[in-house]
């Protein structure tokens, strides 16, 4: 059976001329939970905007079950949450924001709404709702854009950092949330948080210098110290002393 996303030997240049990717495949199935791992520069970004659809990977670049996929097949399959929250947060009240999606997909504005504030109190930050989300603190907007995603309910869930920023409870409910998601959604989550990682993922790919270093199954992957060593990461903090 061909996976649910794929990826082929993707490079990418950026304008400037900087190699961001150079020559990454990997694979995602139905259901499966993967984190993407690496150093600050190592191309995660990089990789998941291309995955969402944010930048054009070339033809036969990126697959979806089984077939070459556009960035227009990618952004209705595929769910970003983005790095930076403010790239993500664009209506005056955090309720529409999260509610948007739904609409232009033509979702009754009511039940929209009921279903954003769902989705918002899930993740403990109903209190949000009614707020601008301009306003919100760091951690908050976080916990807005990625209630904005989940209430997509997307084929692909595709996170970068969701948990940086976030309070240590806010943190346990991000990882909570995850765990209880329908299986079927696909998980990618880019994080520096190996501990996280371990709690939600099954297996783990690492990016060096735009290219996958190493993959394999959790938590052996995240023992290797110096394996981990030599991609400029550390241990989790539960294997660390
Ligand atoms: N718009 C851009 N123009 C030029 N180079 C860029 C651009 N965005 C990112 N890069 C470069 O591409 C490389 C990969 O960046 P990317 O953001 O994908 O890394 P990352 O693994 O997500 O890092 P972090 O852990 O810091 O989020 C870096 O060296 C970065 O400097
Ligand atoms: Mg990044």
């Amino acid at each position: 059976m061909s996976p649910l996303l794929e990826v082929r030997a993707l490079r990418y240049v950026y304008p400037d001329g900087h190699e961001a990717l150079r020559g990454v495949s990997l694979s995602l199935g139905a259901g499966e939970r993967v984190a993407l791992v690496g150093a600050n520069g190592s191309g995660k970004s990089t990789l998941l905007l291309h995955l969402a659809g944010a930048l054009p990977a070339p033809e036969n670049g990126v697959f979806l079950h089984g077939g070459p996929a556009g960035p227009e097949r990618l952004r209705k399959s595929v769910g970003l949450i983005f790095q930076e929250p403010d790239d993500q947060l664009l209506m005056p009240q955090v309720l529409e924001d999260v509610a948007f999606g739904l609409v232009a997909r033509g979702v009754p504005a009511k039940e929209a709404r009921t279903r954003a504030r769902a989705v918002l109190e899930s993740l403990g930050a109903g209190r949000l709702a009614e707020r601008p989300p301009h306003r919100l603190s760091g951690g908050e907007k976080r916990l807005a854009a990625l209630a904005g995603i989940l209430v997509m309910e997307p084929e692909v869930l595709v996170l970068d950092e969701p948990t940086a920023a976030l309070d240590p409870r806010a943190r346990r409910r991000v990882i909570e949330l995850l765990r209880s998601m329908e299986r079927e959604t696909a998980v990618l989550l880019a994080t520096h948080d190996l501990d996280m990682a371990l709690d939600t993922c099954a297996r783990a790919v690492i990016l060096h210098e735009g290219r996958v270093a190493a993959e394999g199954a959790l938590p052996g992957l995240f023992r290797d110290a110096e394996l981990l060593e030599r991609v400029g990461l550390e241990l989790p903090l539960r294997y660390a002393r």
